[in-house]
Formats: structure tokens, sequence, C-alpha cells
């Protein structure tokens, strides 16, 4: 890591395996995130492999998990500022969902507004929203016929996968593809676009790091002079990787 970057803590919440976890740590490891660690990891069910992968890395691990006698607002609330107080514990100048199951809802939206990402395996606004999660959203975009999928990693906003998109990454959808086989591929460039979606992140926000790298070059996202292109309002368009297989899908 280069001496001078600044320190950046940030927490991610996770619910499963921690694929994309791991892509972080990995990253973090070989100074690709350049000063920004993750501080914390919190899951919000008991036995998710995640928890592992954090100990494993040395990182504070928690299992803070919902409070089932509660009516379904108010255990997401409940949770959501449960985690809150977790993460501000750790002065985390952001928050990375890494395959979070849960909803946040409350004070954590306005107090980290801006400074919670998301990843979604599928290219939104398509198969998004509530329910569409897991194996769902890959069957949806067959059933769809679509040539191309991939994942997104967005800012979270109140609603449901519907926050700006930071950058996407592009898949093609292959003929004889199952659920299985598209979520595959998909997840392969989500381990990408995780570390690269943090690193977009930390621009943005200007929390200065540096001797970060991006992972990827080749954006649509930038222009000429490798200056963001924004549109009338001054939003940065989202970054978009697309792959260099072609589409074989009739
Ligand atoms: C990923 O497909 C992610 O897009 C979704 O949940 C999955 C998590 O995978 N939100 P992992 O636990 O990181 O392996």
């Amino acid at each position: 890591m280069n001496k001078q970057a600044p320190v950046i803590p940030f927490a991610v919440l996770v619910s499963g395996n921690g694929t994309n976890l791991q892509a972080l740590l990995d990253a973090e490891r070989s100074g690709r995130l350049g000063g920004a660690r993750v501080a914390l990891v919190i899951s919000d069910r008991s036995g998710a492999f995640a928890l592992e992968r954090a100990k494993q890395a040395g990182k504070e691990a928690l299992l803070i998990e919902p409070d089932k006698t509660l009516p379904k607002d108010e255990r997401r609330r409940d949770l959501s500022d449960r985690i809150l107080a977790a993460v501000q514990k750790t002065q985390a100048e952001f928050i990375v969902l890494a395959g979070f199951l849960s909803i946040l809802q409350g004070p954590i939206l306005k107090n980290y507004e801006g400074r919670i990402i998301n990843i979604h395996p599928s290219l939104l606004p398509k198969f998004g929203g509530p329910g569409m999660y897991g194996e769902g959203v890959h069957r949806a975009v067959l059933e769809a016929g679509e040539a191309t999928s991939g994942c997104t990693v967005h800012i979270v906003d109140q609603g449901t996968d519907t926050g700006p998109i930071l950058l996407q990454r592009t898949v093609p959808v292959l003929p004889g593809d199952t659920p299985d086989s598209l979520a595959e591929r998909i997840h392969h460039e989500e381990h990408r676009a995780i570390v690269d979606g943090v690193l977009e992140l930390i621009r943005r926000l200007g929390l200065g790091t540096q001797g970060a790298l991006p992972s990827e070059s080749g954006t649509t996202g930038t222009g000429a002079a490798g200056q963001p292109v924004k549109d009338a309002e001054g939003t940065e368009a989202p970054i978009i990787h697309q792959p260099t297989i072609t589409n074989q899908r009739k």
C-alpha cells in the first residue's frame, strides 16, 4: 500500500457465502483498495460463511439478526438501527452491501446517504426490486429472452434497487444457459465490479485515496481525458464495462 494513502474504514454487510466480501478482502490485502480498509463485517444470518471469511482475515465480524418477534416494518427498522450503531462505532466512511438480503430502513439511510452501495446481479433497472434476488433474477432474465445480463453496483436509496448506478459489468446470455450457469458467469464479474464500485465511490466522495488502482480499464463512463462524463444536471454517467465475448444467442 502507498504509505501516504489515508486510511478509509468501511463496513460490509453480508448474508451468505461472501465471495464478494472475499474479493474486497483480497483487494485490500494486495493494495488495490489504496487506504480503504474493511473495518467491520456484519451478517444478518447465522451460519453465513462470510463471517468465517471475515474472521480468517482478522476482521471484526458481528452477527446482528432480525428480531422475529417484531412486525415486518418494525423488524427492518430495529435491525437497521442496531447495524447503524455498530457501524458508527467503527467510524466507517461508507457501507457496502455484498449479498445482504435484509432491507435497510430509517436513520441509517439518512446518516449514510450516498454512502451505502449494493451489488445486484442484473443490469438494473431491469430485474430489480422487491423479491428480485438470487436465482429468481437469472430465471427472469432467461424467461424474458434477454441477450445480455450482468451486474450493477449502485448507491442505496429509500427504494429497492433504485439508487443511482455507479457501474455495470455485462455478460452475454448464452444458448443453453440455466439460471445457475448464468449466475456463475455474472458472479465472476461481480468480484471485479464490487472492487471497482468501492474505488468509484471513494473517488466520488472525494475521500482522497492515493495509490488506489482501478481493477479494470476500458469504461464508457469516462471521457477522452479520463474525466467523468456528466449529464446536463451534472450527474455522473455510470461506468459500463462491456465484455469482449460476442453474444451468440439468437
Ligand atoms: C451476489 O450474487 C450478489 O449480487 C447478490 O447476492 C450474491 C452474493 O454472493 N446481491 P456472495 O455471498 O458474495 O458470494
